[in-house]
């Protein structure tokens, strides 16, 4: 796809990792992170929210129970003050001296989690897109995708439930469904991967997109 070398122009490639709890994203990433750096990419890998000394601090206020009557407007602009931050200290500087980016979450988390399971409007989430990010946007973004069930009990292998995880059923439905439609709206950017097989199928299929997109980045 032509579209990302015009946008890469001896800038690195931005690649994120989406979907709901328990679909493998943190699970894949050091795999994903593996495919890239034997092809030769110098890459640096990352998450949010968190990613920077400051933005791993907002993160431990989102996730911590104590804070479980916090607004959905401070949920969301604490995201994007994070997000602020992890762009200015690694994402942008990173992606001008040509490494890659690797980010386990990113802005479309945003429009799933406060826009599809809190329903904050489209439009709300988009101004803030604009403000903090400018023209920055994921060239690629890997959506993990699975019914919400199974997820759900991957997750609670996992431990103990930070204060998303322990949001119902029906909020993650619509958090998936909110990822579902905007992969259908920007198919181009969107690689989707069935999460329910096993690691293994998994990891074949994740390898066949990282394959493409070095193909398609002139790697
Ligand atoms: N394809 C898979 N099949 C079965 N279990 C998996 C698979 N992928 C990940 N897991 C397990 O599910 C749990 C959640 O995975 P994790 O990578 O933490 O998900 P996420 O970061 O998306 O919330 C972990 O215990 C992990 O070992
Ligand atoms: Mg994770």
């Amino acid at each position: 796809m032509s579209t990302i070398i015009n946008k890469r122009a001896g800038r690195g490639c931005f690649v994120t990792v989406e979907g709901t709890e328990g679909v493998g994203k943190s699970s894949n990433i050091a795999f994903i992170e593996q495919q890239l750096t034997e092809a030769g990419v110098d890459v640096v890998t990352t998450r949010e929210p968190g990613g920077t000394p400051l933005g791993e601090e907002v993160r431990t206020l989102l996730l911590d129970h104590r804070h479980s009557g916090m607004s959905v407007d401070a949920e969301l602009l604490l995201m994007f003050a994070a997000r602020a931050q992890h762009i200015e200290q690694l994402i942008e500087p990173a992606l001008a001296r040509g490494q890659w980016v690797l980010c386990d979450r990113f802005t479309d988390a945003t429009y799933a989690y406060q826009g599809g399971g809190r329903g904050i409007s489209v439009e709300r989430i988009a101004v803030l897109e604009q403000w903090v990010q400018g023209s920055l946007r994921p060239d690629v973004t890997v959506l993990l995708d699975l019914p919400v069930e199974i997820g759900l009990a991957r997750a609670a292998e996992r431990g103990t439930a930070d204060r998303f995880e322990k949001e119902q059923q029906p909020f993650f439905e619509q958090v998936r469904n909110a990822y579902l439609a905007q992969a259908k709206s920007a198919p181009e950017r969107y690689r989707i991967i069935d999460a329910s097989r096993t690691l293994d199928e998994v990891q074949q299929q994740l390898q066949r997109v990282m394959k493409n997109l070095l193909s398609e980045a002139g790697v």
